[in-house]
């Protein structure tokens, strides 16, 4: 998607043609003397616009406008949230009349984030799937103007909502195609395309190299498909090398059928999702070979399937990671801990300043959080904060779960060091203890994006999330830096 940066006032924001003129109205709206500001006065005065966020009034061939249709959108103080809510509404009521020139304008100067979410909640509401379908219908609003007071301030901000959005459509792209046209290798192939851009380096490695690094847990989940695993390293390299990188682990099981441990039939499609981790790490590259930013980023990619067969992993088996440590693995559904703690030891060659995994990794996070708010655990304080800001200032939001260590005493069995579940209760605290113990000596995150990252049902597909929480995230280390 497509956006414009243009220097518009109140004033000329009327004069603004266009199909859709969204004008966004803050709280401390200043009337001037033009059509629409006396026209926002007086919707305001009547309380025909309510001074609620996300309220909209939807006025047709306003007069002396240039705009074919006017939607006011009152979004209060101004704030990510509010803006985010103030201009899905909008989205909500304008698109089925399939605008083509939408213009997006704000009343008073916003700050950065609160523009950045502008530009991604109109994203959401443009993009289409088009990679598997033969005649895919063209998508709705291409390109879209939007219009500040102050244009020359909000250039940066402008340029980090571009990279979030194309970062955010990249990981739907992957994420949103079918296990057979996103496999191992297709993913290995779409990180090399990335690495066409400066600064960007990508290694691929396939079974013998991950055998020759002891990834037994990784290694256990792959060997049930004939699919060749990929073992994908990606690093951005933005800072001189002595500065430690930080390092996103993206869990990249392109089809979790549960393996021998099946899963039921029903809705076992979205287990084509659960490469989503992986995507969301794809996103951020992409971001930043756009924004170039002085960090270094480390991308890890643990890629296979989960398939039943007779070469398959079966309940009991006890494998060796490549930390040392001895797994039981009860139940072949729990592969994403498999791979991932494999992934999470390899991260520590890097000598990290902070490693956060990315995964689609328990149904028992989606029955606690729901899809509003991605599961967040650390037991390290900063990253924990950083964690949180980026949650509000991206509008891709997390919640901190617990790590407490009692959580940890059903992954006892006397077969093994760990084993791979624990009961159903805490399931995805369990599965985030499970995973600490891999982690190696460095700030460690777990983001459970189960409930997140994809949407069922009519609305079915990629949300490219958590690419803008995770980009951030990644940023604020570079202010952080110094
Ligand atoms: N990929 C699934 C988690 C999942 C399930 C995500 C449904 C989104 C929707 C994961 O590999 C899995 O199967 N987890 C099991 C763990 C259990 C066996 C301890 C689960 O959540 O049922
Ligand atoms: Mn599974
Ligand atoms: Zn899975």
């Amino acid at each position: 998607m497509n956006f414009e940066l243009l220097d518009l006032d109140v004033v000329q924001a009327g004069h603004e043609k266009c199909d859709v003129l969204l004008m966004l109205l803050s709280s401390n709206f200043k009337t001037g003397r033009s059509p629409l500001s006396t026209l926002v006065s007086k919707a305001l005065k009547s309380g025909d616009l309510a001074d609620k966020p996300g309220s909209l009034l939807d006025i047709y061939r306003p007069a002396g406008l240039a705009c074919a249709r006017l939607v006011l959108v009152q979004v209060s103080d101004g704030k990510p949230a509010n803006v985010r809510k103030g201009v899905s509404a909008a989205i909500a009521l304008i698109k089925a009349s399939r605008p083509k020139q939408v213009s997006l304008c704000f009343d008073q100067a916003p700050d950065g984030q609160s523009l950045q979410v502008a530009l991604s909640t109109l994203a959401a509401a443009s993009y289409v799937y088009t990679a598997t379908v033969s005649k895919p219908e063209p998508r709705s609003m291409a390109l879209v103007k939007v219009g500040v007071p102050n244009r020359a301030d909000m250039a940066a901000a402008f340029a980090q909502g571009v990279a979030a959005v194309s970062g955010i459509e990249l990981a739907k792209e992957w994420a949103n195609r079918p296990a057979n046209h996103a496999t191992p290798s297709h993913l290995a192939h779409a990180a090399q395309a990335l690495a066409k851009s400066p600064r960007i380096k990508c290694k691929v490695m396939g079974l013998k190299e991950v055998e020759k690094l002891g990834m037994g847990a990784f290694l256990a989940v792959a060997k049930g498909s004939a699919e060749p695993l990929k073992f994908i390293e990606l690093h951005y390299k933005g800072a001189p090398k002595g500065q430690p990188p930080v390092v996103l682990v993206g869990k990249g099981i392109t089809f979790d059928s549960g393996g021998i441990s099946i899963k039921p039939a029903a809705e076992m499609d979205e287990m084509k999702y659960d490469m989503c981790g992986a995507a969301s790490v794809l996103g951020v590259f992409k971001a930043l070979t756009m924004l170039q930013p002085d960090i270094n980023v480390v991308g890890l990619i643990p890629a296979c399937e989960n398939l039943p067969s007779s070469r398959a992993v079966k309940p009991g088996d006890v494998v060796t990671s490549m930390s040392g440590q001895t797994i039981e693995i009860l139940n072949t559904d729990a592969e994403g801990r498999l791979v991932l703690c494999d992934a999470l030891t390899y991260a520590e060659r890097f000598k990290p300043r902070a490693v956060v995994d990315i995964a689609t990794l328990t149904g028992a996070c989606v029955i606690a959080l729901g899809g509003v708010r991605s599961g967040f655990f650390s037991s390290d304080e900063a990253m924990s904060a950083a964690m949180a800001q980026a949650s509000a200032s991206s509008q891709d939001l997390c919640w901190p779960m617990p790590l407490d260590d009692d959580y940890a005493e059903g992954l006892k069995t006397s077969y093994a060091d760990v084993a791979n579940v624990a009961g159903r209760p805490g399931g995805a605290i369990t599965a985030a203890k499970f995973l600490q113990r891999f982690t190696g000596n460095y700030p460690w995150g777990h983001l459970d994006i189960a409930g997140s990252a994809w949407k069922s049902g009519a609305a079915k597909g990629a949300t490219g999330r958590p690419v803008g929480l995770l980009l951030h995230y990644v940023l604020s280390m570079q202010t952080s830096a110094t």
